[in-house]
C-alpha cells in the first residue's frame, strides 16, 4: 500500500478474506505474547493506517521532541539522537514525496514511521518508544493536528469576514425589506444585513480560538494510562511542541476527546450559519427576489435547461451542514459511557473528525471567495421594500410622538394599510387629505417618516439599520476582528 493509494486499505482492498492466517506477518511490535499471528481480516478491519496518516507531520514532530527529552534525562545517548533524528527527516521526506510504503499489517501511522525508522536505523529505533505510548502519542497528534486546524479554520473564517466589510460599507445605505416569517417587515439596509452575517461568523472564529486554547494541552508522558516509571520532563517536551501546558492527569490525558467534540460542535454552529445565508443567496437570486446576482464562476448550468443559472456553491454548502451535523452526533455517541482510560472505540474519532475539518475549511473559503463578489441589484431590493407596506411601524411611531396610545396608532395605521391594500398604494403615495382621513394627527411632516430613508434614518442608535450606524459598526468591526481568534 502506497501512500498515493490509500484506498487500498480496506480489507476488501486488502485482498482479505479473513480466514487467512499469516504468520510472516506476526506484528513485531507486541509478538512476544502473542501465540498466533493475527486474523488478516480483524488485522485490515482494526487498522487506522488509510485515515490517520495524514497526521504523520505531527507524529514526526512528536517523535523528535521526545526524543530530544529521553536524551536530556540520560535516556538516550547523542548517537541515538542524531540517528533519530536523521531518520525522521528522512521519512518525512518520503512521506511528503508521496514514496512511503504504508502498511496495514503496522495498523497505524505511529507503528508504520516507527518501523520505517528501525529498518533505517536499528536499535536506536527501537529505544524511541521508551516511557510512551501509542496511547498519549496518538492523543498529542490529534491536538497537534488540530491545533494547525483551528489556525487554518480561523484564517479563511477571518478572510471571509473581512471581505464582509467592504460590502457592507458600499451598501451602508443600499435598501431592501427586512424580513420577519418572510413577510416583508421593515425597510433595513443591505449593510445591516451583511453585518449581521458578520457578527454570527465573528462568533463562530471566537469560538475556535475557545477550543484552541482549551485542547493546548500536552498529553505526552501519561504512557498508556498511569505516566510512566522513567524520570520524564514533560516540560521540556511541553516546550519544544509549543504547547501552553502539560495535561495534568495521565488518565484524561489519554482518554478525552472533548477537544474533537468541541471543534465538530464549532464546525456545526458555524456550517449552520453559512447554510443560512446559502438559503438567503439561494431565494434572493431566484426570478421571485432578483435581489442578487452571483458571478457566473461560483454557479453552474443545467445540461437540459439551457436558461439556468444554479446558485450551487451556497446550495452545497447548505447540503454540506448535514454531514457537520452527523459528525459531531458520531463523536458523542463515541464518547458516552467510554470507562477511563483509553479504549479502541476512540480510532473512531478520526473520519468524523477530519471530514469536519474539511468541510469547514472548504465551505469558508467557498464563502470568503464568493460573498465579496456578489453583484447586487439595489432597484430590484428597493422596488421589495417600496412594495410591502415597510414603513407602517413607522407611521403608527409617528402617531404615538403626535399623542395617539400605540393600541390606537396600530388601529388607525391598521385602517390605512387596508385601504392602500384596496388601492394598490402606498403609504408614502397617499395624499395627505387621505392619511388624515385616517386621523387627524397627521400633518405635512409624516411624509419624512413614510419614506424609506426616512425610516432607516431613524434607526441610528448602536445595533440600528441607519447608514450612519452601520458605518459606525463597520469601523469596530476591524478593531473586534483583530483580536477575535487570538485576544493579545
Ligand atoms: N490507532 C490508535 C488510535 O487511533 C492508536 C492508539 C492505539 N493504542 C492501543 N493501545 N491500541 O487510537
Amino acid at each position: 500500500m502506497s501512500s498515493k493509494d490509500s484506498s487500498s486499505g480496506t480489507p476488501a482492498a486488502a485482498g482479505v478474506d479473513g480466514q487467512g492466517k499469516d504468520k510472516a506477518a506476526t506484528n513485531t511490535q507486541w509478538g512476544g505474547r502473542f501465540s498466533e499471528s493475527t486474523d488478516q481480516f480483524v488485522q485490515a478491519f482494526t487498522a487506522s493506517v488509510q485515515f490517520d496518516q495524514r497526521m504523520y507531520r505531527q507524529d514526526i514532530e512528536g517523535s523528535r521532541a521526545h526524543a530530544a527529552m529521553l536524551t536530556r534525562i540520560g535516556v538516550l545517548d547523542e548517537t541515538d539522537l542524531t540517528a533519530i533524528r536523521q531518520g525522521l527527516d528522512a521519512i518525512e521526506k518520503e512521506i511528503e514525496a508521496g514514496n512511503f510504503d504504508w502498511s496495514v499489517a503496522l495498523e497505524d501511522v505511529h507503528m508504520n514511521i516507527e518501523a520505517a525508522l528501525t529498518a533505517r536505523i536499528g536499535d536506536a529505533g527501537k529505544r524511541l518508544h521508551t516511557g510512551r505510548s501509542r496511547n498519549d502519542q496518538v492523543a498529542t497528534d490529534i491536538r497537534l493536528y488540530m491545533r494547525d486546524a483551528c489556525d487554518a479554520a480561523a484564517a479563511e473564517c477571518t478572510r471571509l469576514l473581512e471581505g464582509l466589510l467592504p460590502l457592507a460599507q458600499t451598501h451602508a445605505a443600499t435598501i431592501m425589506p427586512g424580513f420577519t416569517h418572510l413577510q416583508t417587515a421593515q425597510p433595513v439596509t443591505f449593510g445591516h444585513h451583511v453585518m449581521a452575517w458578520f457578527e454570527m461568523l465573528l462568533r463562530d472564529l471566537e469560538r475556535l480560538g475557545d477550543t484552541r486554547r482549551r485542547l493546548n494541552r500536552m498529553p505526552l508522558g501519561a504512557a498508556a494510562l498511569a505516566g510512566t516509571s522513567y524520570p520524564i520532563d514533560r516540560q521540556i517536551t511541553r516546550e519544544l511542541l509549543h504547547f501552553d501546558a502539560v495535561c495534568e492527569n495521565s488518565l484524561d490525558a489519554v482518554s478525552d476527546r472533548d477537544f474533537a467534540i468541541e471543534f465538530c460542535s464549532n464546525t456545526a454552529i458555524c456550517l449552520m450559519h453559512l447554510s443560512r445565508i446559502a438559503e438567503e443567496l439561494v431565494l434572493w437570486m431566484s426570478a421571485q427576489f432578483r435581489f442578487i446576482d452571483l458571478p457566473d464562476r461560483f454557479c453552474t448550468g443545467s445540461s437540459i435547461m439551457p436558461q439556468k443559472k444554479n446558485p450551487d456553491v451556497p446550495e452545497l454548502v447548505r447540503g454540506k451542514t448535514g454531514r457537520a451535523y452527523g459528525n459531531l452526533m458520531s463523536l458523542l455517541t463515541l464518547m458516552k459511557s467510554q470507562p477511563l482510560a483509553y479504549n479502541k472505540d476512540n480510532q473512531e474519532d478520526k473520519e468524523p473528525l477530519f471530514d469536519s475539518v474539511d468541510t469547514l475549511l472548504g465551505s469558508l473559503r467557498a464563502f470568503a471567495d464568493m460573498l465579496p463578489a456578489i453583484q447586487v441589484r439595489e432597484a430590484e431590493m428597493r422596488a421589495a421594500a417600496r412594495d410591502g407596506f415597510s414603513t407602517a411601524t413607522d407611521l403608527a411611531d409617528y402617531l404615538v410622538r403626535k399623542g395617539l396610545a400605540f393600541r390606537d396608532a396600530h388601529e388607525v395605521v391598521g385602517l390605512a394599510v387596508a385601504h392602500g391594500i384596496r388601492h394598490s398604494q402606498d403609504l408614502a403615495d397617499m395624499s395627505l387629505e387621505v392619511l388624515r382621513g385616517f386621523s387627524d394627527h397627521i400633518e405635512a411632516d409624516v411624509f419624512d417618516v413614510l419614506t424609506l430613508e426616512g425610516s432607516v434614518n431613524a434607526r441610528s442608535h448602536i445595533g440600528g439599520t441607519a447608514p450612519a450606524a452601520v458605518k459606525e459598526a463597520i469601523e469596530r468591526a476591524r478593531g473586534r476582528l483583530a483580536s477575535a481568534y487570538m485576544p493579545n
